[in-house]
């Protein structure tokens, strides 16, 4: 009988960075449990890389406990015991108003995802990490959860809470075999983040890229996410910050206009 694959679980797995990351698992050969709200698009990823499918809402406690019993059924049918790989990578940013006429709502609903959602997926799943003896959490965060910058504060507050989260649950976990690292990137191109915060509005999606020849894309995000998850067991990147070359930093981008 061959060895069973380790398992690997990436959350947002529907789109951009999560899916570009299961791919990548994939190759790494992991078998990727993907999770996300949208079933046809998790089921069409998991079908094309020998994977597992699972409607999950990050924000549901109901849902996430389903995930949970998934990744144990899992365990068991292919005889293995834990978690090797998390990956909290759902998340995302609604809006960019200013501070003086922010939307309490979106702004719940950014803490909801991007730091409730993942204290409950790595809640759920701790246990079988710490089963495998030999666990990592990877935590997609951003340079959001860096800095500060105008219309941000919604996203940024929520990210900042990503980075204070990983940097808490590492410290609470020194004893334990469970890695606890943070992927940080800065822009990002990927179909749907920017027009997402920008409620479908195309013409403020571009902007955010405009000029930008080369920004990073998901796989380059999953790139890095691959190598701090694949790392030996004793080794914790704690962060990772990674940049297009165009953004010396967030308000500091090279863009060439016609
Ligand atoms: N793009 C950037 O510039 C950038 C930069 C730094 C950090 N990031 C971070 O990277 C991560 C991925 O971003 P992306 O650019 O790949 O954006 P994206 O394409 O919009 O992906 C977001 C993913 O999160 C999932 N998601 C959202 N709410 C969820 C929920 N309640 N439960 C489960 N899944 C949920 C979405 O799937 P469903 O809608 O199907 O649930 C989708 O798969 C986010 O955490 C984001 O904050 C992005």
């Amino acid at each position: 009988m061959s060895t069973p694959r380790p398992l690997a679980v990436v959350t947002g797995a529907s789109s951009g960075i999560g899916a570009a990351t299961a791919r990548r698992l994939s190759t790494e050969g992991f078998h990727v449990v993907c999770a996300a709200r949208r079933a046809d698009r998790v089921e069409a990823l998991a079908a094309d890389i020998d994977g597992t499918a699972v409607v999950c809402d990050v924000t549901d406690a109901d849902s996430v406990a389903a995930l949970a019993e998934r990744v144990a059924e899992l365990g068991a049918e292919t005889g293995q015991t834990g978690l090797a790989v998390l990956v909290n990578n759902a998340g995302g940013a609604f809006g960019s108003a200013p501070v003086a006429r922010a939307d309490a709502d979106q702004w719940r609903a950014m803490y909801e995802v991007n730091v409730i959602g993942l204290m409950q997926v790595t809640r759920a799943l701790l246990p079988a990490l710490v089963a495998s003896g030999a666990g990592v959490i990877c935590n997609v965060g951003s340079t959001a959860g860096r800095i500060a910058y105008e219309g941000g504060a919604g996203y940024t507050a929520a990210k900042h809470g990503t980075q204070v989260v990983t940097e808490t649950l590492r410290l609470e976990l020194f004893d334990q075999p469970v890695r606890v690292c943070e992927v940080a990137p800065g822009m990002v191109r990927t179909d749907e983040f920017a027009l997402v915060r920008f409620d479908g509005d195309q013409a403020a999606a571009d902007a955010v890229y405009a000029g930008v020849a080369e920004p990073l894309v998901a796989e380059d995000v999953a790139d890095a996410i691959a190598y701090v998850v694949t790392r030996p067991p004793h080794v914790n990147i704690d962060e990772l910050v990674l940049r297009p070359r165009a953004q010396a930093a967030q308000h500091k981008v090279h863009r060439v206009h016609d």
